[in-house]
């Protein structure tokens, strides 16, 4: 069969609020969270991110020796291990440490009536937006957020102006409440999603156009406001089944991994004898036609996602929301980002049949943006199979003694984004030693290379011992053995792909059978036996530790 792609066309059901203005200070997160730390905004580090991610061998542009294709990349030899420990942290936290969820993995081509219930074909859409003299082609709802972004960054200066001008006395709150200048920005910010909200669900695009021309929005390209139009645009690939392309075989590349996990429902709860509330999770690729591309692997139109689809009884759907949005948050704590550079974006326009959604936003080099979405998603997406295939999709509840459909709360993370996310947050150049050095302080359960095993010269019996250690600890832990170049070059280039040990063999190893440890954020060396080696590892590197603290 060969594959072929088109691009079908037509409000992405998720449409995100504005945000409420948020309080400083620190503390658990909650739904009105977290200032972005200034220095965090650095486009440069984000530059110095991507290329670090091309020189070692994390991510590269796909097809790149025919010029590249856009917005979608390939992983290499250390990005391809990154993604999986992050995939597999994530699926031992979701399927293995709960005796209620259980894993799926259904198949990316899927019947085309699927995606007519779930309502992708009709309402899975981008309003688009062309520039006439640039030709560039834009997201009408991206143009206004980040309008409505520069808002807010007005907003924050003149907290932070006033916080300095009042010292210990400022009432941050109290200001925000009453400062004119401040009302005026939210007031604005308002209106804007007001007629965003009413343009996208009534149909009427001409309104978001009137608006954006109104704003004086200039396309980043040409500077001028000569904007085409606002239309539709669906974000689904289609294809062909068979290979007479006679439409008739025609279906979608899955645009998110959830249908395949609701049209297994009841074939998982009967044959897993599953009693609600139960989950099922499922990691795989998603595909959507995302005319506007940006931020590297932050937007793609080949990605991975990692959803958790968790069905409950009607009317413990919010509680359950709760303890996932929570549980979740604690899940990207658990790895050891600052609690500040994390947010809950609560919707505050639902989707009509979702009764809550937020996002999980984290504060990349170029702002906050969504890294994960948790929604409640009623009874919707089983409902509408019920209706489309005819058949009964109702749960038994022998404690209630009645049959209903399951409610759902569901947990949706990009994996790709999660990779970006753990890079910008690890990726640090550390001057403490005169000459910077770049280094990857990643999670060592996340890192490619847990240790690497490296004799101070090619000579004298050290070869030979450090690949008796490595042929030892192989089998247990992801291990590296090089021999070529100093022993500084070797330390460097494992601090820039977040090896976590380095286990030098100098010619003290050959009789006192020990070793020199050299810890990669640190730089502190210690000397251990090698026979203490296997422990230190499996203590320090394994994920266990990870899950333990969740
Ligand atoms: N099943 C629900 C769903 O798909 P979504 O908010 O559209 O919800 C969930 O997507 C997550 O998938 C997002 O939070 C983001 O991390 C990731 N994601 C969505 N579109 C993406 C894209 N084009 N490229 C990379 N990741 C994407």
């Amino acid at each position: 069969m060969s594959l072929q792609l088109t691009f079908s066309t037509s409000d992405r059901f998720f449409r995100k609020s504005s945000f409420l203005l948020w309080p400083t200070g620190s503390g658990a997160p909650n739904s009105r969270t977290y200032l972005c730390p200034a220095n965090m905004q650095n486009e440069d580090l984000f530059k110095q991110v991507v290329a670090h991610a091309k020189e070692y061998g994390f991510v590269f542009q796909s097809s790149e020796l025919y010029d590249g294709l856009s917005a979608v990349y390939d992983y290499g030899q250390n990005g391809v291990e990154l993604k999986k420990n992050i995939r597999e942290y994530w699926w031992r936290s979701m399927v293995q440490l709960h005796q209620n969820i259980v894993g799926l993995d259904s198949a990316i081509f899927m019947h085309p009536r699927i995606w007519k219930a779930s309502g992708h074909v009709d309402g899975f859409n981008d309003p688009m937006i062309d520039n006439k003299d640039s030709k560039k082609r834009y997201r009408a709802d991206v143009l206004l957020e980040d309008y409505q972004e520069k808002n807010r960054q007005k907003i924050q200066k003149e907290v932070e102006k006033a916080a300095k001008r009042f010292g210990a006395s400022f009432d941050e709150s109290m200001f925000i409440k009453t400062n004119p200048r401040i009302q005026e920005l939210a007031a604005a910010n308002e209106r804007i999603d007001q007629i965003l909200k009413d343009g996208l669900e009534s149909g009427e695009l001409g309104i978001v156009k009137s608006l954006i021309e109104e704003l004086g929005i200039v396309c980043p390209v040409s500077g001028t406001k000569n904007w085409t139009d606002v239309r539709q645009f669906n974000l689904m690939y289609s294809t062909q089944m068979s290979a007479t392309e006679n439409g008739e075989d025609s279906l979608y590349l899955r645009p998110e991994t959830a249908q395949g996990i609701f049209v297994n429902f009841l074939n998982v709860q009967k044959t897993g004898r599953m009693k609600i509330p139960f989950g099922i999770a499922q990691t795989g690729k998603a595909f959507r036609n995302e005319i506007v591309a940006r931020q590297f692997i932050l937007r793609m139109k080949e990605f991975e996602q990692m959803e958790m689809q968790f069905f409950c009884k009607p009317g413990t759907e919010l509680t359950w929301y709760s303890h996932w949005k929570e549980a979740r948050m604690k899940w990207h704590l658990s790895l050891g980002a600052d609690v500040r550079h994390y947010r809950f974006h609560d919707h505050v326009k639902m989707a009509h049949y979702a009764n809550a959604a937020v996002d999980i936003e984290f504060e990349f080099p170029f702002g906050f943006k969504e890294v994960e979405g948790i929604h409640s998603r009623t009874d919707f997406d089983l409902g509408r199979h019920e209706e489309f295939s005819g058949k009964k999709i109702r749960y038994f509840d022998p404690e209630s003694n009645d049959s209903y459909i399951p409610y759902v709360v569901e947990t949706s993370i990009g994996l790709d984004r999660m990779f970006l996310l753990t890079l910008c947050r690890c990726f640090k150049t550390d001057l403490s030693g005169g000459e910077p050095r770049t280094l990857l302080s990643l999670p060592p359960a996340l890192a490619p290379i847990k240790a690497a095993i490296l004799p101070l010269i090619k000579k004298d019996g050290l070869p030979e011992l450090a690949e008796r250690i490595f042929n030892d600890l192989r089998y247990d832990f992801a291990c590296y053995y090089e021999e070529k170049d100093t022993i500084g070059k070797r330390y460097r280039r494992m601090d820039a792909i977040g090896t976590p040990y380095c286990i030098t063999v100098d010619h003290e190893s050959l009789a006192q059978e020990d070793v020199t440890l050299r810890h990669r954020d640190s730089m502190h060396q210690e000397r251990v036996k090698i026979s203490a080696l296997r422990d230190i590892l499996s203590a320090n590197t394994g994920m266990n530790n990870l899950l333990r603290s969740l």
